[in-house]
């Protein structure tokens, strides 16, 4: 007999799960110790030569160890990057190798608890990994399952990020409904409009249940960009004056230290130089002088996840002082829930803007919405959770597993398929 085992994969910006299709029963896999979330991260140590991931792979760019630190490597999907090679000490290794290195390891914890090999995936994606780009959106596509393939999956399909959110909820109730479906996680912000009831689950054929399904590339990563430029780089010199009247500091700099994944190239040979170089023409060189001190020591991601900590902090207080003490000693960035909601409206206004269209595109009222099903974990942020409830004041608000639903409902889909 062929023996093929299907999984569900959630390869995502921030966070992947992956889950096993049973026979009787699908669930996620413990992807690190209890936790059935891995963070997308792996960290190249220059000392072991073995790269580890998840956690583990923070730490260890925590705890100071030579090598480097990658996250949200999906971002790149959908760029030109993706056919591009990163510096790793002295040798060099191409982005589509990185996401590979991640996704092999994901699939073999997953062979370790299912005691077989995975053969069969279903894949999530976004609905789009770039905004506007037909093209861009389906070489992305072919790159991640060119991926999946070559980690030895034999047979790799897809499944759009909010559908399997849809089927991930439709599991749960007892009657037909129409839920919006709003998935806004690390990278992208996906939304789908579906008719689901427990006689509708597990049909060949869904596309009239499908009343909507549209996306953007705005996610949590964008918000911590905004909040690190609003609230902590101006500490570093973004936006300073040159000595030279009416001049400023270039912004891409900045801009690249608070883009996670953007942060590894200025380490590159160089850029410190030119820092160094720009200190001498600054009003305030101490501020430059702080810029040179996290490009000299890849201070940049722990800058980063100070900001992010900072960003989910204020989900719940009003205002949190951003601790830069690895920075210089005793800094300190103020920070305010009303900053942050100014430093990200626009992005949450498209988000807004968008459930309308999908209202528009669905052809039906407000009023016809039974439930908002929330999942992702940029919907654990109250403008964003405005934003999106706030155009459908009718509808019952679901909290879903915000960081299990995709991953859980793309297995449901793998057994579909598959089982
Ligand atoms: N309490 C919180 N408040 C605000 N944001 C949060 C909170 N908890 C987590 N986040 C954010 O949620 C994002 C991660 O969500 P999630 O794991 O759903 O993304 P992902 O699935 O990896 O990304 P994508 O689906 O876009 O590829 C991160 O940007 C993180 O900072
Ligand atoms: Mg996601």
């Amino acid at each position: 007999m062929l023996m093929m085992t299907a999984c569900g994969l959630d390869f995502g910006t921030s966070n992947s799960t992956l889950g096993i299709a049973g026979h009787n029963q699908s669930a996620l896999v413990a992807l690190e110790g209890d936790h059935t979330t891995l963070p997308s991260a792996i960290f190249f140590d220059f000392e072991t030569h073995r790269p580890a991931f998840g956690r583990a792979a923070i730490r260890s760019y925590v705890a100071g160890g030579e090598g480097r630190l990658m996250r949200s490597i999906k971002s790149v999907l959908g760029t030109s990057l993706i056919d591009e090679e990163t510096l790793l000490g002295r040798r060099r290794i191409g982005f589509r190798d990185v996401i590979g290195l991640v996704i092999r390891h994901i699939k073999e914890v997953g062979e370790q608890a299912a005691g077989r090999e995975l053969t069969h995936v279903v894949h999530g994606r976004p609905v789009h990994f770039v905004d506007g780009d037909a093209a861009g959106d389906a070489r992305a596509e072919t790159a991640l399952a060119e991926i999946a393939r070559s980690c030895g999956f034999q047979d790799v399909s897809f499944q759009y990020e909010p559908i399997a959110a849809a089927l991930a909820y439709e599991a749960q109730i007892t009657r037909e409904e129409i839920a919006l479906i709003a998935d806004i996680g690390g990278g992208t912000s996906d939304f789908s409009i579906v008719r689901i009831g427990p006689d509708r689950a597990g049909k060949p054929d869904r596309v009239d249940d499908i009343l909507a399904n549209d996306g953007l590339r705005i996610g949590g990563t964008d918000f911590d960009r905004l909040l690190s430029l609003e609230a902590v780089m101006p500490h570093l010199g973004y936006r300073a004056p040159l000595n030279r009247a009416g001049l400023l500091t270039p912004n891409h700099l900045f801009v690249d230290l608070a883009s996670w994944a953007k942060i590894n190239f200025l380490y590159a040979p160089g850029v410190l130089a030119d820092v160094r170089r720009l200190t001498r023409e600054v009003q305030q060189p101490e501020l430059l002088e702080r810029l040179a001190t996290v490009l000299e020591q890849h201070l940049g991601h722990a800058l980063a996840m100070k900001v992010e900590e900072t960003k989910i902090a204020l989900s719940d207080a009003d205002e949190v002082a951003v601790d830069l003490s690895l920075v210089e000693d005793g800094l300190k960035a103020p920070a305010s829930r009303a900053g942050l909601a100014r430093a990200v409206a626009d992005p949450v206004a498209r988000l807004g803007a968008m459930t309308a269209d999908c209202l528009t595109q669905a052809g039906i009222t407000t009023d016809r919405i039974d439930a908002v099903f929330l999942t992702g974990g940029s919907t654990l942020l109250p403008a964003v959770r405005a934003a999106i409830t706030g155009a459908l004041p009718q509808a019952r608000i679901v909290e879903g597993d915000k960081f299990g639903a995709v991953g859980y409902g793309l297995t449901l889909e793998a057994r579909r398929r598959y089982g």
